[in-house]
Parts: C-alpha cells; sequence; structure tokens
C-alpha cells in the first residue's frame, strides 16, 4: 500500500522505515529541505542504532522515498501519518502549529478520502477539534485515527518491531481496522480506543513513568539522610509485580524530548479544565530539583567553585542517543559555570561545539583522558557503557585532589571507587 508519512523525526523516520519493512510503498515528507537532501543523499541527521542501515535498504529496493511538502502536489495515498513535533511552550502547553499546517497541507491536497493516523503527541481533545475545524468542512469525507507512539531512543527500531502494544484510537471501526491491519506483521496486544482516550494514554503512560523516576528519586534522597542504600531498597520493592523494578533507577532525573515536555503539557491541559492535578506538579519540582544534587555536594565538599576543574562525562540526555533536549547536563554544567568553575566535558557521540548551547565557556574534549585531566572532581551525568567501563584507576591518576567523583546515575561500583582513592557520591548511596 502507498502510505505517506508526513514528519521525519525520531518517530515519522522509524514510522517509515517500519512500515517499509513490512513491504510498504513509503514517501517520507517534511517541510525542511535540508532533512529531506540529506535523506535523499541517505545521510543521517539523527543518531539512531540499526536506522541508517534500514533506510540505506529500503531506499536501494525503492520501498523508502523522501521529499518536501512543497514538491508534492497532490496526495495519492489512502493513508497518511502525522509525525511532526509538539513542543513545549513556555506556559507548558504543546504548540499544536506544525499539526494544523500538516492538517491544512494534506486536506489541501487530497485527491481522495484519506486515513489520517496521528502519531504526533497531542492533548486529548485536539483530535475532535482537528475534525471539527478542518474534516468536517473538507471536501472528501475523510477519517481520523490516533495511533500514538512509545518508542524510546535508542532501541526505537526495536520498540516498533517487537512494541509493548499498539494503540488504535478512532471513532469509526473501519478505520481502526484498517489501520490494525497495517500492523499486522507486528505481534503485540492491539488496543483499540477513541480518539481523545487513545491521546490520553500516550500522556498517561509518560506521566506514570515520570511519576515513577521521581517516587524513587525521593526515597533515594531520603535513604542518603537515613543511612539507608537506594539499591537495596530498590531490589526489596522491585520483587512485587505490582511494584515492578523498571524506571526505578534514581539519579539526577528524567530528560530528554518527551518526559518533560508531556508532564509539563498534561499539567497545563489539568489547569486549563479547572483541575490542579498536585502529583505531577511535584513530580516535576522533583525533577527540577534533583539534576541541582551534584552541585549541592561539590559545594558541601570544595566550598567555593570558582576556579575549581570539574570533569563532566555525558552531555546526551541517556546513552545511545545523540539527543540533548532536556538533559540534565545542560543545566549541571551552566550553573557550574555561573559559579566560576573551569569545565571540561565530554560524550562519546554528542560533539558540545556543534550544538548550539549557551554553555560556549565550557571546553569539550575528544575523548575521557583529557576531561579528566587535572580535574578536581569528576560528574557522571550519563551512563554510556564506556565510562561503566572505564579504568577508574588510571582516571585516579589523571585526577587531583579531592578526587571527588559525583555518579549521577548510580552505575558505578562505590566500593571499588573508594578503595581506589576517591571520594564517591551517588543518590541514595551515602551509606556504601
Ligand atoms: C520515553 C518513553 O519511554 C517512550 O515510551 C516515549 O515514546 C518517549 O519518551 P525516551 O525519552 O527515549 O522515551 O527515554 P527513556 O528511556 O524512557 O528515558 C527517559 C528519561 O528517564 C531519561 O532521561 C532516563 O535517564 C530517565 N530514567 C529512566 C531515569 O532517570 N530512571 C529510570 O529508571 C529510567
Amino acid at each position: 500500500m502507498k502510505i505517506i508519512i508526513l514528519g521525519l523525526g525520531y518517530v515519522g523516520l522509524v514510522t517509515a522505515v517500519g512500515l517499509a519493512n513490512s513491504g510498504h510503498e513509503i514517501t517520507g515528507l517534511d517541510v525542511d529541505m535540508n532533512k529531506v537532501k540529506m535523506l535523499q543523499n541517505e545521510n543521517m541527521y539523527i543518531y539512531e542504532h540499526g536506522l541508517e542501515e534500514l533506510v540505506k535498504e529500503n531506499t536501494k529496493n525503492g520501498r523508502l522515498a523522501f521529499d518536501t511538502l512543497e514538491n508534492i502536489s497532490c496526495i495519492d495515498s489512502e493513508v497518511v501519518f502525522i509525525a511532526v513535533g509538539t513542543p513545549s511552550q513556555s506556559n507548558g502547553s504543546a504548540d499544536l502549529s506544525q499539526l494544523k499546517n500538516a492538517i491544512e497541507h494534506v486536506v489541501d491536497k487530497a485527491k481522495s478520502p484519506l486515513t489520517i493516523v496521528v502519531k504526533s503527541t497531542v492533548p486529548p481533545g485536539t483530535g475532535k477539534k482537528i475534525k471539527e475545524m478542518y474534516l468536517e468542512k473538507a471536501s472528501f469525507k475523510h477519517s481520523y485515527v490516533s495511533n500514538p507512539e512509545f518508542l524510546r531512543e535508542g532501541q526505537a527500531l526495536k520498540d516498533w518491531f517487537y512494541p509493548d502494544r499498539i494503540v488504535i484510537g478512532g471513532d469509526d471501526r473501519e478505520a481502526t481496522a484498517f489501520i490494525s491491519d497495517l500492523y499486522k506483521d507486528i505481534k503485540a496486544p492491539i488496543v483499540i480506543s477513541d480518539v481523545t482516550t487513545a491521546e490520553m494514554i500516550k500522556y498517561a503512560s509518560n506521566a506514570f513513568l515520570a511519576t515513577k523516576i521521581s517516587f524513587i528519586n525521593e526515597i533515594a534522597n531520603l535513604s542518603d539522610l537515613t543511612g539507608a542504600n537506594i539499591d537495596g531498597v530498590v531490589q526489596g520493592i522491585s520483587h512485587d509485580p505490582r511494584i515492578s523494578g523498571s524506571f526505578l533507577r534514581a539519579g539526577i532525573g528524567y530528560g530528554g524530548s518527551c518526559f518533560p515536555k508531556d508532564v509539563r503539557a498534561l499539567d497545563f491541559i489539568s489547569t486549563i479544565n479547572g483541575h490542579s492535578f498536585e502529583l505531577l506538579k511535584a513530580v516535576i519540582n522533583v525533577n527540577n530539583r534533583q539534576r541541582l544534587i551534584p552541585i549541592q555536594i561539590l559545594r558541601r565538599e570544595m566550598g567555593l567553585l570558582s576556579g575549581k576543574k570539574i570533569a563532566v562525562l555525558g552531555l546526551a540526555f541517556k546513552p545511545n542517543t545523540d539527543d540533548i533536549r532536556e538533559a540534565p547536563s545542560i543545566e549541571i554544567i551552566n550553573l557550574l559555570i555561573g559559579e566560576g568553575a573551569a569545565i571540561k566535558a565530554y560524550d562519546p557521540i554528542v560533539d558540545g561545539t556543534e550544538k548550539n548551547f549557551y554553555y560556549q565557556e565550557a571546553v569539550f574534549t575528544k575523548n575521557v583522558w583529557e576531561t579528566v585531566n587535572d580535574a578536581n572532581a569528576i560528574i557522571l551525568t550519563t551512563e554510556w557503557d564506556e565510562f561503566v567501563n572505564l579504568d577508574w584507576f588510571e582516571v585516579y591518576k589523571y585526577t587531583q585532589s579531592p578526587h571527588i567523583i559525583i555518579d549521577g546515575r548510580n552505575v558505578l561500583q562505590p566500593r571499588l571507587i573508594n578503595e581506589i582513592g576517591f571520594k564517591y557520591f551517588g543518590i541514595g548511596r551515602s551509606c556504601v
């Protein structure tokens, strides 16, 4: 089947490749000519394990092509997936301008009735409004389906081919059955709902996972104060299947392109509906506070930070991605620079100088050794394997007093690190 994917970010590109792999004929469209040109030349602008190979393979076999939205004079497919961004606005609400623009283009260029499938994360009720504002007035009777995406960066393809579930929300049975059929090669439970419920499922999933993280971070903070060990606590509670062990890694908090924005958007949605979602506000506050912990430890241990040499290991918001959106590293580096510290930072994939951060005064190095050379303290902000598996005996020789390590992701072995001579600080591991 001919399918158009509009919006070639993480979600759009993975959807394009995934559906091409199932034998469909995919045209990926984007308004950004540079992105399209890169893809046409089989170059990637995002790092995602395995994606480049699949883009190349499907382009070669003719199942995948890319173009700009402007270049397309009419839509000749039955289905259009929309996967444009819905970024946060300053009041926390989701900016739907890209989605509206995409729908306008689709309606305008349609030559027959379409099934419009929205993968973008949109506030509950958006689909209903889109139908009223654009589809009811259109020349053809288009169907609207909400099909939220749950892929994780770094394992996006695995999540596409082996998802936990597929959610399809539609207000007519024919459309939901039609879209379910597109996923027939994938073995996963399909949850069928109305459009608004599907939209809410996406927010509820992300907000619930963010809540787990902020909850365990608070238990870790309390463990530091009382002398409990967070690793033992998590082990003890996660045997209960009602709790489960996932998303209970304490640390300097969640970041990325989804959790922070979606939790804020759900809080905003609650407010405009006259409801104060207190739990969600706490989740946000705890997360904002969590990333300040390394700085508090450094102040406590070293006093004034002016002139102190700090090595930051990791820029990406999590390992196996080059995404730095809302990464704790950004705020940590900026705050330390604000206090006059000398920062050297390194990430295995992200080249800090290329990204347009505020923190121009930091020095971005090419390897761990340059970064830790002469450092008074090291902050591990992203748990890349390269850092977890470092020869910390060797690292110690490069550093200088007071040889502090702040393990922002609780991935190092505290006893070993202390035995080497470092002063180790984790999150909720102070008793070790
Ligand atoms: C998330 C959702 O998992 C995914 O379903 C949705 O489609 C998009 O948002 P992603 O942003 O790729 O995916 O990252 P994820 O692996 O979920 O991690 C999010 C953040 O939480 C990261 O900053 C990570 O470091 C943090 N995290 C995760 C913790 O701090 N502790 C944990 O136990 C788990």
